[in-house]
């Protein structure tokens, strides 16, 4: 089982990725950390120690940054609800989060593991730059990062930027020059890895909770992508299980290694992430730019997970 840190602002999408972490099996998941993204620290922390409640995963949870490295936090209320979470009617969480930061635990971690650890951010990247700009030299503890974030030809929140970049482009930059092997699932490949109506009604008919939970999520998720985002046709992007997935089995998708520079500064551009896929620069690749996926065997991986589940 490959060892991972996971670090999530949950959110709709982050907890069906966290169900397919858990729920494959294929993991050891030695801890999650919050970012604050999607809704602020406090709501994305307990919504992580909910999930992991309904799982049944006897897994620790810490508490990252309550805001970006420079900037004020910016949330998305919009898609997430007010709580970040909305939908679902979750039960208060058994379990209280770590009394250690979240960035004093990964360096612990790191520290302490005989073998190299796989990080996999799928909110803003605040959390991880700290991590790397304090412990510089668990750099090489470090396997990978399989994140979610930023796209090539598309945009979210402005019409080059993706959330989670934007939020924090600063970090984002920190941790694409950081030297560290990057799998980078942006819009691009998000935007195709749609959950449809029907998709849905298959997760509630499974009859467990963790399949009711699934679709409850995703009916409150697609309110926003079918009235904000018609060309997906009905389907809401199921963006963070990717991050997840690729480690999987990324015979699902398809990528190229790319060079991939995050602006800061644009004024109408800040927050994107720049990626030569044409290799105009000549420069060598830093991220492994993913682009497609097979988006029914994405679908059947995240339902077999969710019918192993409680
Ligand atoms: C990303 O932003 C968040 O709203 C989602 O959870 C995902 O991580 C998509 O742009
Ligand atoms: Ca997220």
């Amino acid at each position: 089982r490959l060892p991972i840190i996971i670090d999530c602002d949950p959110g709709h999408d982050d907890a069906v990725m966290l169900m397919l972490a858990v729920g494959s099996n294929r993991f050891d998941i030695k801890a999650i950390t919050t970012s604050a993204g999607n809704q602020t620290q406090q709501k994305t922390l307990t919504n992580a120690l909910k999930i992991m409640n309904l799982l049944g995963a006897d897994i620790p949870v810490y508490k990252g940054s309550e805001k970006p490295l420079f900037r004020e936090l910016i949330i998305a209320d919009y898609v997430h609800g007010e709580m970040g979470l909305d939908g679902p009617v979750l039960p208060e969480p058994v379990r209280k989060h770590e009394p250690v930061s979240a960035i004093e635990a990964m360096a612990n971690i790191l520290r302490e593991s005989q073998e190299k650890i796989t990080l996999v951010p799928t909110g803003p990247l605040t959390n991880i730059a700290t991590l790397l700009l304090a412990y510089p030299y668990l750099k090489p503890k470090i396997e990978r990062i399989s994140l979610m974030g930023g796209g090539a030809f598309r945009g979210n929140i402005t019409p080059t930027a993706e959330f989670n970049i934007y939020v924090d482009p600063e970090a984002a930059a920190i941790v694409f020059n950081s030297g560290v092997p990057i799998t980078m699932c942006g819009l691009d490949v998000t935007h195709k890895a749609l959950v449809f109506q029907e998709d849905i009604d298959r997760f509630r008919a499974l009859g467990n909770q963790t399949g009711n939970v699934f679709a409850d999520l995703m009916d409150f998720f697609s309110i926003y992508y079918r009235s904000e985002r018609p060309e997906l046709e009905g389907g809401a992007a199921l963006h963070d299980p990717c991050a997840i997935a690729w480690l999987i089995d990324p015979s699902m998708f398809t990528l190229k290694p790319c060079y991939v520079a995050v602006e800061v500064t644009g004024q109408l551009t800040a927050g994107t992430t720049v990626v030569d896929f044409f290799d105009v620069l000549k420069k060598t690749p830093n991220v492994d730019f993913v682009y497609d996926i097979d988006r029914k065997r994405y679908i059947d991986l995240i339902y077999e997970a969710v019918c192993g589940l409680p």
